[in-house]
């Protein structure tokens, strides 16, 4: 059984507000893309990672990854373009399933990965990584209307799993029926197709804004311990 990985890694960060991308920022020694895809590479079962990277984007050939045996792939406008492209990138030699985990998680755990791959694979069925929602979740604009019951609320996370060609049909129908989706399973649940939720690690935060950074380069010295 094949699986090969996909790393949206196109963005532009804008909520970071810095003048270049979040995923080259630093936590301790290294760039947030380089511990994202060292993470993946410490999962065995993962046979090929697909990076998708903007074309104009000058900081990727700095990195120290050649080791990693990587396959760099254009970015798209959103994040779902990105891993479409990625996903006819590797038309030509399908895998069977295909993992996609954002750049801007580089705390993720092998283990919560190797998790995920199990249940998926053996229910034979696609899946995400998900946490339980904490919070006290309210509905409302100036006021809120409504306390939302949080039993049934799940945080999408990343690593998703999905048969490759269901991803591959899932998102480029998504796409082309101007469907908003910001996530795989968005996609495939579009389709009717079943998302298994595996309850992953809540610290496998994505890092989106300034204080997500401080906390990210906390809990990356902690895993180094
Ligand atoms: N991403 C991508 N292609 C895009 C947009 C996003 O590959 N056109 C990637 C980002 O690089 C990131 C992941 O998708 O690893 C999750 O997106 P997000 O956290 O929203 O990152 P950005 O879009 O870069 O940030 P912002 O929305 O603040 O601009
Ligand atoms: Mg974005």
């Amino acid at each position: 059984i094949s699986i090969a990985a996909v790393v949206p890694a196109a963005g532009v960060g804008a909520r970071m507000g810095l003048n270049h991308p979040k995923q080259y920022l630093k936590i301790n020694d290294k760039t947030i893309l380089e511990h994202t895809l060292e993470k993946l590479a410490g999962v065995k079962q993962i046979d090929h990672t697909f990076v998708a990277i903007s074309k104009d984007d000058a900081y990727f050939p700095e990195l120290d990854i050649e080791h990693l045996g990587l396959s760099r792939v254009d970015g798209g406008k959103e994040r779902a373009d990105s891993v479409l492209n990625a996903l006819k990138a590797m038309s030509a030699n399908p895998p069977k399933w295909v993992l996609v985990h954002d750049a801007a998680r580089p705390l993720v755990e092998p283990k919560d990965i190797e998790k995920l791959i199990a249940h998926c694979l053996s229910a034979g069925e696609g899946g995400i990584l998900a946490s339980k929602v904490k919070d006290t979740i309210k509905r409302g604009g100036q006021y809120s209307e409504e306390t939302v019951p949080r039993d049934q609320l799940w945080q999408a996370l990343t690593p998703q799993l999905f048969i490759f060609e269901e991803l591959l049909h899932a998102l480029d129908t998504a796409l082309k029926s101007g469907a908003i989706i910001t996530d795989e399973a968005s996609a495939i649940e579009l389709q009717g197709k079943p998302v298994r939720l595996v309850e992953g690690r809540s610290d496998n935060i994505k890092i989106t804004t300034p204080e997500d950074h401080a906390l990210a380069c906390f809990l990356m010295s902690q895993q180094q311990k």
